[in-house]
């Protein structure tokens, strides 16, 4: 870490495009490749006959989350397309679910997703959810 730290301050081009490298990769991502797997974790709890807050995740993960009506946030769809501020499942992972009009604690439950996870997802639901 410390040697790549320095061989990075020593150069600052690369910097730069290491940096465009990370900001390539989340202009686009894709549902399969990018955030389906991101969510597998949540099956822990989200399957069975009674998944924990009635929020069931087993199956096509797609269609269980966009356009789909919080229980939580009544006025809510977990996945709004094209709009992650009126995306139920972004405020839940982002701690902001009270202020969105729902309930309960963050997701997951514990430590909070890293910020360049979270922003994967925002930028998937606001570049329009895609499949
Ligand atoms: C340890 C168990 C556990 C794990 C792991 C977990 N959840 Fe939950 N989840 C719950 C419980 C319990 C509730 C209901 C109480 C609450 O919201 O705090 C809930 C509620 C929710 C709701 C509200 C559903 C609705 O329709 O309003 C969403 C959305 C949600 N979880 C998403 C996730 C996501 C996304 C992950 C993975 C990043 C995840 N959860 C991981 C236990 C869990």
């Amino acid at each position: 870490m410390a040697i790549l730290g320095s061989v990075a301050c020593a150069d600052p081009e690369l910097i730069a495009s290491s940096d465009t490298d990370i900001r390539e990769e989340l202009v686009d991502p894709s549902f399969e490749e990018h955030i389906e797997p991101m969510f597998k974790s949540c099956l822990a709890c989200h399957q069975g006959e009674a998944p924990d807050g009635g929020f069931d995740l087993t199956g096509d993960m797609y269609a269980r989350l966009v356009e789909q009506r919080s229980i939580q946030a009544e006025s809510l769809n977990l996945v709004e397309p094209g709009d992650s501020a009126y995306s139920y499942l972004w405020h839940k992972l982002n701690g902001s679910q009270s202020l969105a009009g729902g309930a309960g604690t963050r997701m997951p439950m514990g430590e909070r997703w890293p910020q360049e996870d979270l922003d994967m997802v925002a930028t998937w639901i606001d570049l329009g959810a895609e499949p």
